[in-house]
């Protein structure tokens, strides 16, 4: 990172989204206290703290959670989770601002309900797609995981995710689909820095099959037990704990299936500094600066960086045979 250069909806469509989406409508009429809410069992920070698009994700704060039941993961880190400020406050998400703070402040411009996803390529039959069909696809779990930048910073996130392989396998995808494309949202009226060509928009990302299907892979929809933020994606986002935090596109509004690797955003913009697999690798240092250590939100001293972030074990299997440092 760190370059600087310069739908339609069906009303069969809107379905049990609008049942937890609602609850935020029905926060706001009610004014509801938030400052003194807990969060996971602990404290949350007080809601004046937070800064104004958190309105977007007033609910985070409040019990009892838009998921209610929700099934804890034995795929979850066991590790303690970031504040929901640090993850809500420090963001990449360059249609809002190249500034860390930039999505927080502004991705309320976002409208992230009625929200369809395009599922084409190499399908068998081509669809459109609300949220809640995905979620009644794969039904949502809590997924907590550590997110590692390329940067070198990280942090641990409990995400409310649908695992990706069910909502492929729902898909239908042919013989012939080797990858899957996640593009993100193009509308610089909503996305404001999508005015400036700072990546070539949409926001483009991809996976092989093979990871795409497997098990750690999720989709995202939420985030302590509530609605995703704007900032951190809302409403669809995708997440592969053991790749570079760029790797997981945002506001997703079509999945395509194809035969050929897609070409993403960053490998376009960067093909020196950026490729196709990311995967996280202390090994293969950054053109431009070591991947060997990361500062983790919140801690005061560097940590070593773990070969695929620490998912070693589950996905190493998948590149058995290739050369990381070529296919980086
Ligand atoms: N998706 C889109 N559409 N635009 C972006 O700029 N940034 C990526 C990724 N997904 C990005 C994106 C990068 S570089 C990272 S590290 C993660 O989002 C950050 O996710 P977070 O802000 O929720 O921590």
């Amino acid at each position: 990172m760190l370059i600087r250069r310069s739908p339609d909806i069906l009303p069969s469509e809107i379905t049990d989204q609008d049942l937890y989406l609602n609850r935020r409508k029905f926060l706001t009429v009610a004014g509801v206290t938030l400052g003194a809410a807990l969060v996971g069992g602990k404290t949350a920070p007080a809601f004046s703290a937070l800064p104004p698009s958190m309105a977007v994700g007033e609910s985070l704060l409040a019990a009892p959670s838009a998921f209610p039941n929700l099934r804890k993961s034995p795929l979850s880190a066991r590790e303690s989770p970031n504040s929901l400020r640090d993850i809500t406050t420090y963001n990449n998400f360059y249609e809002f601002g190249t500034d860390k703070a930039d999505p927080a402040q502004n991705a309320h411009t976002l409208v992230t309900r009625p929200w369809t996803v395009r599922i084409d390529g190499e399908v068998k039959r081509a669809q459109s797609v609300d949220v809640g069909t995905l979620m009644r696809w794969s039904p949502p779990e809590e997924r907590i995981y550590r997110l590692r930048c390329v940067e070198a910073w990280s942090m641990v996130i409990p995400w409310v995710g649908l695992p990706l392989a069910a909502i492929i396998q729902r898909a239908e995808p042919t013989s012939r689909a080797k990858y899957v494309e996640f593009t993100t949202l193009n509308d610089p009226k909503q996305m404001p820095g999508q005015r400036r060509g700072v990546l070539d928009w949409p926001y483009v990302e991809g996976l092989r099959m093979d990871e795409a299907m497997h098990p750690l892979s999720i989709l995202a929809v939420g985030l302590y037990g509530d609605i995703l933020p704007n900032q951190n994606g809302a409403p669809l986002r995708l997440v592969v704990p053991w790749k570079y935090g760029f790797k997981s596109g945002k506001s997703i509004v079509r999945i395509r299936f194809t035969e050929q690797q897609p070409v993403t955003s960053w490998s376009k913009a960067a093909p020196g500094e950026y490729g196709f697999y990311a995967n996280v690798n202390p090994a293969v240092d950054h053109p431009r600066w070591s991947q060997a250590k990361e500062r983790r939100l919140g801690e005061f001293t560097k940590r070593p960086t773990l070969p695929f972030n620490g998912y070693a074990e589950q996905v190493a299997s998948l590149y058995s045979g290739m050369d990381l440092r070529r296919f980086f």
